[in-house]
């Protein structure tokens, strides 16, 4: 019996641990319903394409960004641009890949967010998981 005990209990430790991990990584089909719920605004703004709209073109955003600036980003977009760590400093550059001038010298992000219905955080982590995806 003591044989078996090990084997259980080392089973049940992996699928603790990779439901923990599902649940952490956030969920990428709801992150998908999220971006297209129009309170949430998302799409009003953006095109998943490489296309620009009121802001970049969001094909392949997972490549530039890490998931702490995602997270800071999606939860205080004005409070990140102040910030203005490297990595945003980098990213306010984005109209010139459309040849426009770049947004470094402005104080405002144009990214604003639904007031009336923010984003959790369990949201944030779905979008997140969403975006990588494109
Ligand atoms: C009112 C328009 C608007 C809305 C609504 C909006 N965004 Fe944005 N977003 C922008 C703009 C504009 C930028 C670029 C920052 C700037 O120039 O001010 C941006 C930047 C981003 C970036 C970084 C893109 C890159 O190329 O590095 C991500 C990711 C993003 N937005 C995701 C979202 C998500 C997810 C939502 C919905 C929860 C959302 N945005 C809602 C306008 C918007």
């Amino acid at each position: 019996m003591k044989k078996y005990f090990g084997g259980i209990l080392a089973l049940v430790l992996t699928i603790a641990f990779a439901f923990a991990s599902i649940a952490s990584a956030g969920d990428a089909a709801n992150g998908e319903k999220l971006f297209n719920n129009k309170k949430k605004k998302c799409k009003t703004c953006h095109k998943i394409t490489e296309k620009k709209k009121i802001g970049p073109g969001l094909k392949d955003v997972g490549k530039r960004h890490t998931d702490e600036w995602f997270k800071k980003w999606l939860a205080n977009p004005q409070k990140t641009w102040e910030e203005n760590d490297a990595e945003t400093a980098e990213f306010k550059k984005w109209p010139e890949r459309y040849g426009k001038k770049s947004r470094a010298g402005k104080k405002k992000t144009k990214m604003k967010l639904s007031k009336k219905y923010p984003l959790t955080e369990a949201e944030i982590g779905d979008l997140i998981a969403y975006l990588k995806t494109l």
